[in-house]
């Protein structure tokens, strides 16, 4: 049954940070290979990379938003307006990272195939389903991932505002100290 801890559990604090640091690291690939050319020795195996470990934070996140239903949080602190930003912010960050999600799907299997995750399964292609769905997607994802970092880098300014000034236990939650 749900409930309402007073600290994040230890699976919900590692799927935070390791989405973080993921979230990152696909940030700066994703700019990196972008630029890539067809006779570079990354041209192939790093896009490769960047779905599989997309597709793995997905199927993560969906993990993360189904454990956190059943196990429940605890209680955002703050002000109230802190409360109603914060609990904004999340909901908008999980939006972003399934739009980004979804659109980087519609770039891989505009051209019919499917996304081999390292090589370990295959996500099946729906293929174009609309005129250039490829690029209208990658502008989305393009945009997304811009915003998905500002609003990353926002929240985490809040954390260490609520750490060093509110002097509250938001970040220890977070971090599994008391
Ligand atoms: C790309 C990077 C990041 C993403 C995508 C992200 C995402 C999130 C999300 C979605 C939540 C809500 C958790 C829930 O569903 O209950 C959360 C909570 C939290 N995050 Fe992050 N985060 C990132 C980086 C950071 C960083 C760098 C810090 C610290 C400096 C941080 C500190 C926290 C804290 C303290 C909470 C708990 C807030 C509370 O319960 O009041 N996050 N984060």
């Amino acid at each position: 049954m749900k409930n309402t801890p007073q600290n994040y559990d230890w699976l919900s604090i590692t799927l935070h940070w390791l989405s973080a640091v993921v979230v990152v690291g696909l940030f700066a690939i994703g700019l990196w290979m972008v630029d890539l050319n067809y006779y570079s020795q990354w041209y192939k195996p790093v896009p490769h990379w960047h779905k599989s470990v997309g597709l793995c934070l997905a199927l993560a996140t969906l993990f993360r938003l189904l454990w956190k239903h059943l196990k429940g949080h605890p209680p955002i602190e703050g002000a109230r307006w802190e409360v109603m930003s914060a609990k904004l912010a999340h909901g908008v960050i999980y939006l972003m990272l399934f739009g980004l999600f979804f659109s980087g799907y519609l770039i891989s299997t505009a051209d019919g195939r499917a996304i081999e995750v390292f090589n370990w399964f295959s996500v099946p292609a729906l293929g174009e389903i609309f005129p250039n769905q490829a690029d209208i997607a990658g502008e989305i994802h393009y945009y997304l991932a811009f915003g998905l970092i500002g609003l990353a880098a926002l929240h985490a300014l809040a954390a260490l505002k609520h750490h060093f000034i509110n002097k509250d236990n938001t970040l220890k939650k977070m971090l599994g100290v008391k």
